[in-house]
């Protein structure tokens, strides 16, 4: 079947950095079956004098550079022009940065959406706020903790979006299984051979090949866990009668009982 390619370009002074997610793994198999197109636009190769200068002080003193409007403005059209031409859609223009919203599954199933997404990535103090005015639709942030560059955080942006596409994955199933896709929990343990590692057996049910109670384990598991490590997320989830005495009957790795639900 005819699928529709995503574009995805990212800005940034360090192309080779970024283009190895395309050497290899999912991200390299998307491109490779031409689900995904990925690109890279570097401010220097717009920069306009001799020394092509893509930074400068920062006003008003402090230190580091800042990356200057013109060659990073001029990048960002090119590859907002660019994937155009791949996808006939207009761009999502996405700055990578510490101050954005946070990433989590649901931006990255919203992100999907959009088939021509430019990914800024910052160097240095960050970018010259006119750019973010002007050309950034949404910013994103990885996580609570500052990066020496959003390279990595386009990285992990692309990879975690690219693995959603139709036809990426080996089995299609794969990415609806996983954490925070099912319900917004965290997943189940996976065991494969041999049976007996280090003294430690595989629970029997995963041998038994009855597939209701397997079922009942795995979502077990992913309550119980999802109740120990990240409780939070646990009160977004609308839980069945079902879900509440698979809890209810949840034992962690050391035997302990959780407690009932109050
Ligand atoms: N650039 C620097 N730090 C970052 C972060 N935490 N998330 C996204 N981009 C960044």
């Amino acid at each position: 079947m005819e699928q529709d390619v995503n574009a995805i370009a990212v800005v940034t002074l360090f192309p080779e950095l970024v283009m190895a997610v395309s050497s290899g793994g999912v991200t390299g198999r998307a491109i490779d079956k031409g689900i995904v197109a990925l690109s890279t636009f570097n401010p220097r190769d717009y920069a306009t004098d001799r020394h092509r200068t893509v930074d400068d002080r920062p006003y008003g003193g402090g230190p580091g550079m800042v990356m200057q409007p013109g060659p990073l403005v001029a990048a960002i059209d090119g590859a907002a022009e660019a994937n155009r031409s791949i996808t006939s859609c207009d761009p999502l223009v996405v700055y990578m940065s510490p101050q954005g919203r946070q990433l989590n599954h649901q931006l990255v199933i919203e992100l999907t959406e959009k088939r021509n997404l430019v990914l800024v990535a910052g160097r240095y103090e960050g970018i010259d706020e006119r750019v973010v005015n002007t050309r950034i639709d949404l910013e994103v942030s990885i996580g609570d903790f500052v990066l020496s560059g959003g390279e990595l955080a386009a990285m992990v942006l692309a990879d975690a979006l690219v693995r959603q596409l139709p036809g990426v994955l080996g089995h299609e199933s794969s990415a609806e299984q996983d954490s925070f896709a099912v319900d917004g929990l965290l997943d189940c343990p996976h065991y494969t051979r041999p049976e007996l590692f280090n003294g430690q057996v595989v629970p029997p049910v995963l041998l038994s090949g009855d597939h209701a109670a397997i079922a009942d384990w795995r979502r077990m598991q992913s309550l119980g866990r999802t109740k120990q490590r990240r409780p939070e997320l646990l009160n977004e989830v609308r839980l069945t009668r079902k879900d509440q005495q698979l809890l209810a009957l949840y034992t962690n790795e050391d035997g302990s009982k959780e407690p009932e639900p109050k």
